[in-house]
């Protein structure tokens, strides 16, 4: 595999593997805040961000690379609410498709359209889970912290999904 390439995605290994301990965080978060549904959201979104990490990881393999399973580091353990906790996810969000763009770059750099056609995948999923945290916010701006809207928020959370290219599990 091409060194360069296989830097660049093991690289992205580690930002998938702090994405799935950075929503754990916001679950457990919300978890310990009566935010079931926010907490469910949550949970199932790190599943997802693991998911996407093995995906990396077998493709790196399977490939005649070296996968690099990374330490992450420490998760926060408090936010400062539900609008924190959703602008924090957006931010981060936008950042992992930065660096998927950077992939995508290298790839094309290096012209390995192997890996570049299978980051695309990644491409799609970013644009999906940036237009669902979008859409969450704008919610969030709405309802402006009352109870009764947090309330419904909440519950309407548990019925939402965040499943990219039919690949993740949806919320139940
Ligand atoms: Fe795997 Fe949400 O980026």
């Amino acid at each position: 595999m091409n060194p360069h390439v296989e830097s660049a995605l093991n690289d992205q290994v580690k930002k998938e593997a702090s994405s799935s301990q950075f929503y754990l965080a916001m679950a457990s978060w919300a978890e310990s805040n009566g935010l079931n549904g926010t907490a469910k959201f949550m949970y199932q979104h790190s599943d997802e961000e693991r998911f996407h990490m093995l995906k990396l990881i077998h493709f790196i393999n399977e490939r005649g690379g070296k996968a690099i399973i990374p330490l992450v580091e420490q998760a926060p353990k408090e936010f400062e609410n539900l609008e924190n906790v959703f602008e924090l996810l957006l931010a981060h969000e936008i950042r992992v498709t930065e660096s998927i763009n950077n992939l995508v770059d290298i790839c094309l750099q290096q012209k390995d359209y192997t890996t570049h056609n299978f980051v695309q995948w990644y491409v799609s999923e970013q644009l999906e889970e940036e237009a669902l945290a979008r859409t969450v916010l704008d919610k969030l701006r709405l309802i402006d912290g009352d109870k009764g809207g947090m309330y419904m928020f909440d519950r309407d959370l548990e019925s939402a999904s965040v499943g990219g290219a039919g690949q993740a599990p949806q919320k139940q």
